[in-house]
């Protein structure tokens, strides 16, 4: 996939090692962003109904040169249609919106325990994917119980999880419990929103040994992590810089040195999938 390693999802779909993220990019300027992210070569595009730009995301794959098949296009349920019939109309509604026959990955965006609808729109994902909607399922900020639930009370696991994960949060418990169970870890925030994390005088010291830049070192360490990072950048420049992460390594000191960096507080807006819910 365009000098892009990938990897291969539980139910056999190839999505490339790193995707491009799109929260607060809509509108004609985000056509503009979108398609230059393409351009780029970006082929895993993320979106969500609540993102607002589903739309967006359709245009710039209209504007694109690149065949359908080669992209792989996410957008993600809100809280608020949890149910059954309001998941395959939201999914349906989707579809519309951005003008596609099919997702190539729809997840859940959030599990919002304290309704405890996330099974039956697991098993809406499920059948819609039977009929030809969306070519792969997962689910977004799943805690290890909540796939345990959808698991074992319908039998499919999902292909991946994305969750927030940045060097001041980086996950291994629930990256452990993904791995065990074949699901694909996929990094929300993988620059810490742009945070003090870019300004971290560790990462500094391992960016010049390797004469890459900050972003480039914590994009390698979740590749390296075995996790796929979906950074959102608004300029050609950033996008580029971001891709560029394919020609070096980290050693294992590096690694050690950048996990240490995990703090038990590091989330960002202290978004604990068990209490925080969004609709
Ligand atoms: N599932 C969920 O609940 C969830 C939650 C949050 C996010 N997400 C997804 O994850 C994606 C990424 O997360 P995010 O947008 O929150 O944060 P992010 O990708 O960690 O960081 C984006 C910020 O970093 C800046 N940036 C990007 N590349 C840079 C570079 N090379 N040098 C310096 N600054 C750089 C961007 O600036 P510019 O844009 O100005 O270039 C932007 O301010 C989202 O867009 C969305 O698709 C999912």
């Amino acid at each position: 996939m365009h000098g892009i390693p990938s990897k291969t999802l539980n139910d056999g779909l190839e999505v490339p090692a790193i995707g491009f993220g799109t929260a607060n990019i809509k509108g004609s300027a985000g056509v503009s962003i979108i398609s230059s992210a393409i351009d780029t070569g970006y082929r895993l595009i993320d979106s969500a109904f609540n993102y607002e730009n589903e739309g967006a995301v359709g245009a710039a794959i209209r504007r694109s040169s690149i065949p359908r098949e080669q992209l792989r296009i996410t957008s993600k349920l809100p809280g608020r249609h949890h149910s059954y019939k309001k998941a395959v109309t939201t999914i349906q509604e989707s579809l519309l919106r951005a003008g596609l026959d099919y997702y190539d990955l729809y997840l859940i965006h959030w599990p919002n325990p304290k309704q405890e609808m996330y099974v039956e729109a697991w098993q809406a994902l499920i059948d819609a994917k039977k009929w030809g909607l969306i070519r792969s399922i997962g689910v977004s900020n799943f805690l290890p119980e909540h796939l345990e639930k959808i698991i074992h009370e319908t039998g499919v696991t999902p292909s991946m999880n994305q969750v927030e994960l940045h060097p001041y949060f980086s996950q291994e418990t629930q990256r452990s419990y993904h791995q065990e169970h074949g699901i694909i870890t996929e990094s929300w925030s993988p620059l810490g929103r742009a945070s003090h994390v870019l300004e971290n005088k560790d990462i500094q010291s391992i960016a010049q040994t390797h004469d890459k830049t900050i972003p480039q070192i914590i994009l390698r360490w979740h590749i390296q992590l075995g996790a796929l990072p979906l950074p959102k950048a608004s300029s050609a420049g950033r996008q580029r810089e971001n891709l560029a992460v394919f020609d070096f390594s980290l050693s294992d000191q590096e690694m050690h040195t950048i996990n240490k960096l995990t703090k038990p507080d590091g989330r960002i807006h202290d978004q604990d999938p068990a209490i925080y819910e969004e609709f």
